[in-house]
């Protein structure tokens, strides 16, 4: 019984991107934890991008707390939540630590801390460091992760920029022969476009983008 409860847990652990809904090579918004050299938390919001179960590639610029604390320790956390006070703190905030310290609790196989109210965390230790003048790239081996109770949807922008043209696409309907009104809409389009492909490289939301084009192609308005 023990074993089975055992290989149970190996398979649940062994498919994380499935666990977590993360689709390979799309960028999900996150907040990256990390031990200052002093052993102060540090959070802050970074973008991840899972490649397959085992690793993950964070982009921090060299000028982040963040990098420093990652070069110095080789981990960090990748905690997924909701809570945009969150972001904006971990972001803006110029008390340190930016977040109260009550917010954090260690991480279980690396040292680095971890928040404790996040949806799901995932463990990296640094398997290579990337860089150029402003920004590393960092290859992430995922040695752990969890996932809580609630259920769960990492935040990818392309769900909102697809909402976004969606609605725009149908004021430029609306307002199909005044010009002025279009072209920024139009332009706005293709800016979520461009972001679209980058965030969301594959599947279902650059699927609808394209039909989102081909209507407004077929009234005249794209260009
Ligand atoms: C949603 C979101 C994603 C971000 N992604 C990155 C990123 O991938 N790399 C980066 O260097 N900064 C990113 N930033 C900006 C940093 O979070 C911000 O510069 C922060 O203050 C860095 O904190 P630190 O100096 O404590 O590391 C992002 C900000 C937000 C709100």
């Amino acid at each position: 019984m023990v074993e089975i409860l055992k290989i149970n847990r190996r398979c649940y652990k062994i498919n994380l991107l499935s666990k977590l809904n993360l689709k390979p090579n799309y960028i999900y918004e996150t907040i990256l934890t990390t031990y200052t050299e002093d052993n102060i938390p540090n959070a802050a919001p970074m973008g991840i991008i899972i490649i397959d179960n085992q690793t993950v590639i964070i982009s921090p610029f060299l000028s982040t707390q963040t990098y420093k604390n990652i070069e110095k320790h080789r981990c960090a956390v990748i905690n997924f939540t909701y809570d945009l006070e969150i972001f904006f703190q971990s972001t803006f905030n110029p008390h340190r630590p930016k977040l109260p310290f009550q917010f954090f609790e260690k991480a279980t196989k690396i040292n680095a801390p971890r928040l404790k109210k996040a949806i799901a965390w995932i463990e990296v230790k640094v398997r290579d460091i990337q860089r150029n003048e402003i920004r590393a790239r960092i290859i992430g081996e995922i040695v752990e992760w969890d996932i809580g109770t609630i259920p769960f949807q990492p935040i990818n922008r392309g769900f909102n920029l697809v909402l976004e043209s969606i609605v725009h696409t149908t004021r430029i309907i609306e307002f199909e022969n005044d010009l002025e009104k279009v072209k920024p809409l139009v332009n706005l389009i293709k800016q979520y476009q461009r972001l679209i492909k980058k965030v969301a490289p594959s599947g279902k939301l650059v699927e609808i983008i394209k039909q989102i084009q081909k209507i407004i192609e077929e009234k005249g308005l794209w260009n």
